[in-house]
């Protein structure tokens, strides 16, 4: 099956019914996406299908072919997104494990929503679980690449 990763296209042996984290994983071994609960419950498997942010975990191959796929390796060409940078400025790693499902879940609200408020940002983030509690250091990290990519104030 033809499927559309990080803009390009691949053919991967998978069955319709075979659930996207594992073809990215084990077919693409794009590793940066992760199993966490394997039913939808914590967003370890966070992946954009068209700019929107899904469980890959419970997202069948089938359902992802034709859409354009993007995991947290083609976030960014080099680390560069303002998310991945305020994330290191904010020191928001503990584990890490949860992170990039995190950083994919984030990156599909700026996408849509380049300055929510704080509640925005809870409400969106809420189902995606941080055992390691980063909790707060996730939303202030959202807060500064929310900034970072503020538009240049007009000189008086
Ligand atoms: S592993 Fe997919 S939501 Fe937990
Ligand atoms: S940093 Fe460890 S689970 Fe989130």
């Amino acid at each position: 099956m033809l499927i559309t990763v990080n803009g390009k296209q691949v053919d991967v042996g998978a069955e319709p019914d075979t659930m996207l984290l594992w073809v990215l994983r084990d077919n693409l071994k794009l590793t940066g996406t992760k199993f966490g609960c394997g039913i939808a419950q914590c967003g370890a498997c966070t992946v954009h299908l068209d700019g929107n942010p899904v469980r890959s975990c419970s997202t069948p191959l089938g359902t992802a072919a034709g859409t354009k796929i993007t995991t947290i390796e083609g976030l960014s060409a080099d680390a560069s997104h303002p998310l991945q940078k305020a994330w290191v400025e904010e020191q928001v790693l503990q584990c890490g494990y949860c992170q990039s499902g995190q950083i994919m879940q984030a990156a599909a609200l700026l996408a849509k929503n380049p300055k929510p408020t704080r509640a925005q940002i809870v409400a969106h983030m809420n189902g995606n679980l941080c055992r390691c509690g980063t909790y707060v250091r996730i939303l202030r990290a959202i807060e500064r690449a929310a900034k970072s990519s503020a538009p240049a104030k007009k000189e008086a």
